[in-house]
This record gives C-alpha cells, structure tokens and sequence, in this order.
C-alpha cells in the first residue's frame, strides 16, 4: 500500500488485522498507526511490531489515507463524533464494528466521507475470516475495492447490500458459536462412550477440519458428502434418524432466524 494506515481501536481484531496485513507483506510497519485507550497497549504494540502506536485518535486519523475502526461498538460514536474534524472526503474509512450501520458512522464524521462497514467473525483472529462488506452512501468501487483487499489477507471475502447485514451477522457473525456448541455436545458424547476427554477432543476437531476441508476443497454439496458415509441399514443413518426426530435441522433455521430478528432489534437500540 502507498498510503498511509490508522487502525483506530488496536483490541483483538484490530491486532488481527495488523498482524496479517504486516505478515503478507502488502503493509509495511511504517505506513500503519495504532491507536488504543491505554498507553501502555501502545507500547506492546510498538514493541511487538515496530509500529507507531498512539493514544491521539485524532492525530493518526488525521495523517492517514486509510482509516480502519475496530472499536467496540458502544465506544465508536462518542469516539468518531469527538474528531469528526480530523477526516476528509479523500479517506477511505472502513468499519468492523458489529451491528453499526453505514449511516450511524456517516452521521458521526460528517461531510461525504466513504464508509465501507464490514461484518467479520471470531476467526479472523487465525486468518479463517469470513468478511462481507457493504459500502455506505459515498463509497464508490475504489473504496470497496481497497476494503476487499485488506480483509482479503485475513480470510475469505464477499460483498452484500447492507440489508442483508443482519442475516450475515446471523449466519457467519454468529456462526462459530453454532459451530463451537456442536464440537462441546459431540466431545460430551465421546465422553459418555467412555473415551478420555482428551482424545474425544482431537477427534472431533480434526473431524471438523477434515469435513470443512472437504466441503470447501472438493466444490461437492453437503448432502452428497454426507451420503458419501451413510451406508444403507449402517451406524451413521442410525444417527441421522434420531437427530431428525429431534428436528435438529428446523431448530437451526428457527435459531438463525432468531439471531436475524435480534440483530435487528439491537440496530434500532433495543
Ligand atoms: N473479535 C472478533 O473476532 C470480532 C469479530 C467480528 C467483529 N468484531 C468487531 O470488532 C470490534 C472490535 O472488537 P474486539 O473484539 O477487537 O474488541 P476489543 O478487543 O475490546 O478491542 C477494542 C479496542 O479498542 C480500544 N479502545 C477503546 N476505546 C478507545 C478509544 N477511545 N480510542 C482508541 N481505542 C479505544 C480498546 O482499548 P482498551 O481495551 O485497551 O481500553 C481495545 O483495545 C467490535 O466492534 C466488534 O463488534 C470483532
């Protein structure tokens, strides 16, 4: 990158993406300010990856082409509205803050600044992120271009109209819990067969690995990988028959639904 980068708000994610844009290469340490709340997370900061970080929000936003917020959601207006002044329309300023819409941030800089809001999840933090990006009222191509590239060094990326935000927030945004819950639910069942703890563990990981490899690499549909292993009169449909009669698959689409429905209550500060 030719410019210069603020990641406003250095946490988990911000770190994150810090780390894989240094690691590819596209980002040299002398491009990117840091900001944070405490001084001493700029110092391990700096240490850590010989950047300039700083507790100046305006000052690093001021200086930069590119403005990256990964603030938590309930500190980002009361941040962005105290340095409106320090952006300007030749920015590009890309959000990762949950459930915060384009025009929120918008409202909270002022004049006709590109905004791209970007919904990523848990896993960008071992660049597996599954990004989707929508651009507010000014961006233009170039904005998301720039958005698409930058997320592109820590996973996979797509882009939506910002009316589908919310279901993507039900669906990718939440979906490692989803995910996590059924790892724990397999892992205890491993344990009531009677295996260690420890090895119920690794299979059910690595099981999950091997599966999301295949589902991805192979280009099949999960139904067709699934009959793959379930073998007529076999262990497996055994299996699939009571969890159908748990109706399983309809409490995931009641349960995403659900997720879909709270991310539109909080949107309007429910
Ligand atoms: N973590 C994820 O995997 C993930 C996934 C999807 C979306 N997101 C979104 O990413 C955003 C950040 O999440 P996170 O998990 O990275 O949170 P986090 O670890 O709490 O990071 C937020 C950082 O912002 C800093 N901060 C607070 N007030 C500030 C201010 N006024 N100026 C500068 N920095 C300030 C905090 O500093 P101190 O803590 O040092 O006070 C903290 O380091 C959230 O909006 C979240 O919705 C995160």
């Amino acid at each position: 990158m030719d410019g210069r980068l603020a990641i406003i708000g250095t946490g988990r994610i911000g770190e994150a993406l810090l780390r894989g844009l240094l690691r590819s290469r596209w980002l040299s340490p002398d491009r990117v300010v840091c900001t944070d709340a405490l001084e001493a997370r700029c110092e391990q900061i700096s240490a850590e990856y010989g950047v300039e970080a700083t507790t100046d929000n305006r000052a690093a936003v001021a200086a930069a082409d590119v403005v990256l917020i990964a603030l938590k959601p309930q500190v980002l207006v009361r941040t962005l509205t105290a340095i409106t002044d320090a952006f300007n329309t030749d920015q590009t300023v890309i959000s990762v803050a949950a459930g915060i819409t384009t025009s929120t941030i918008q409202d909270a800089i002022e004049g006709e600044v590109p905004v791209v809001r970007v919904m990523t999840n848990t896993p960008v933090q071992v660049d597996e992120a599954m990004s989707v990006l929508s651009g507010g009222t000014h961006a233009e191509d170039r904005d998301l271009d720039l958005a698409e590239e930058i997320l592109s060094h820590v996973g996979e990326v797509v882009r939506m109209d910002e009316e589908y935000l919310d279901a993507v927030t039900a669906l990718s945004g939440s979906g490692p819990a989803y995910f996590f819950l059924l790892a724990e639910a397999m892992i205890d069942a491993g344990i009531l067969l009677g295996l260690p703890r420890d090895v119920s563990t690794q299979l059910i990981i690595q099981t999950m690995v091997g599966s999301a490899t295949m589902l991805r690499d192979s280009g099949r549909h999960p139904v067709e990988l699934r009959e793959m292993v379930t073998s007529p009169g076999g262990t497996t449909i055994a299996a699939i028959r009571t969890l159908e009669s748990a109706k399983v698959r309809a409490a995931f689409l009641d349960a995403i639904e659900a997720a879909k429905l709270r991310s539109e209550a909080l949107a309007r500060g429910e």
